[in-house]
């Protein structure tokens, strides 16, 4: 009888950890997200962390001592000194720096045979992209990218509801995200200039909800693309009542929207934005020949399935919807996971958790919408060879 439940059981299987063989990390640069990276990292048995590096003089070292972590070498200039330091015999590194610096240091990083688990969105342009995937092609190293949501077991059923068959052939998606008012400002201004971000809402968040559909129908080649780019809240000194003088250095995009067609004849409608005056600019859909799936936007987007989802199909003549229960989180943080998933790969030789040939669409599109934006008129997504 208990054979019989425990068929039943949720799969309680976890991966066992070779603490013998420790993994020398480092951490580039030493903001917000890095927090994020360091907790992670402690809850794994087999890291040391040996090295931290931020342009900002002794920031790297009071991000250690706050988070009680000693013996760590924090006297580095940039990330350049740090990886040029043999003695600290790098396994990997994550890359937790504005948009602006993802491209050089992961290529630093990659041509010195160190692993990269490298912070979204991917880069700011499809050129950089391009040149990270040579150094990681040329290296023979694991370049993961920062998409944690989709280690939610509510995204992972969005790809198995697509995979199933159950929707059938899909010709049309809408997807984004919005939030009425939330410009990523509580630390300063890195995410809003366009010298350290690059792009704003587009990158930032768009890059979650491309990443949630896409991902989920195998990721299909960009061809064209439509698109518009605004700041019209971002701007103003009264959107920031603490700090009016941000709207002078806001540089990049607080709305984006856009229309793509991927191959296999698909268009994919998306819209985002960081401050808008409206609740949300939609839920994602994704309709195809047999059925058509909902995914609940959240109130503050931040790319993960807002409630639960439901199909619409038709069963024996009548038009039905099935729900879809949220399935709640259990077990090990998306951070966790998203360190020890990385780490992993690392340590096993397999391929990355979060490819870099996938998120290259990703970033062509995000790289596309903007110079469409700038350009006033559809482009054609051009992606180099790797
Ligand atoms: N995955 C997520 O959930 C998530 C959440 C927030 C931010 N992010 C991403 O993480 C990245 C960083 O965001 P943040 O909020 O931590 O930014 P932040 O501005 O708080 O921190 C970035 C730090 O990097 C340092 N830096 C920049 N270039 C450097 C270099 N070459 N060498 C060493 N240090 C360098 C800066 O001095 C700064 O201290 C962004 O790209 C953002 O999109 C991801």
């Amino acid at each position: 009888m208990a054979n019989i439940l425990d068929a039943f059981k949720e799969d309680q299987s976890t991966t066992v950890i070779d603490t013998t063989r420790k993994m020398r990390v480092g951490i580039i640069g030493t903001g917000w997200i890095a927090d994020a990276h360091i907790k992670s990292y402690l809850n794994q048995p087999d890291v040391e962390i040996v090295a931290g590096a931020d342009l900002i003089p002794g920031k790297a070292a009071a991000f250690f001592k706050k988070h009680g972590v000693e013996g760590v070498k924090t006297d580095y200039a940039s990330h350049k000194e740090m990886l040029d330091d043999e003695s600290l015999k790098l396994d990997a590194v994550s890359i937790c720096t504005y948009n602006r610096q993802h491209a050089e240091p992961a290529i630093y990083a990659l041509n010195k045979g160190v692993n990269v688990l490298l912070e979204k969105p991917f880069t700011v342009t499809t050129e950089e992209a391009v040149e990270v995937m040579r150094a990681e092609k040329a290296s023979g190293k694991v370049l993961s990218i920062g998409f944690q949501p989709r280690l939610d077991a509510n995204m992972q059923k969005i790809k198995q509801i697509v995979e199933s068959g159950a929707l059938g052939k899909i010709y049309y998606i809408q997807t984004g995200g919005g939030r009425r008012r939330g410009i990523p400002t509580p630390f300063g201004t890195t995410f809003i200039e366009d010298e350290t971000a690059g792009l704003g809402a587009l990158a930032d968040i768009g890059c979650y909800s491309l990443d949630m559909v896409l991902n989920a129908i195998g990721y299909p080649k960009p061809l064209t693309v439509s698109g518009y780019k605004s700041a019209f809240f971002g701007t103003r000194p009264d959107y920031y009542p603490k700090h009016p003088e941000y709207a002078a250095k806001f540089g990049v995009d607080d709305f984006a929207a856009a229309f793509i067609r991927l191959e296999g004849d698909i268009v994919l409608d998306f819209r985002i934005a960081w401050a808008m005056n409206m609740d949300t600019p939609g839920d994602t859909i994704i309709l195809g020949t047999e059925g058509g799936l909902r995914i609940p936007s959240t109130e503050c987007w931040n790319g993960t399935v807002g409630g639960p989802m439901k199909i619409y199909h038709q069963v024996a003549g009548s038009q039905v919807e099935t729900e879809i229960p949220v399935i709640p989180m259990k077990g090990p943080s998306l951070f966790d996971r998203k360190i020890r998933t990385f780490l992993d790969a690392c340590k096993n030789g397999t391929p990355a958790p979060v490819p870099s040939s996938q998120i290259l669409y990703n970033q062509a599109i995000i790289d596309g919408i903007a110079k469409s934006a700038n350009l006033g008129r559809e482009i054609e997504i051009v992606i180099p060879e790797i």
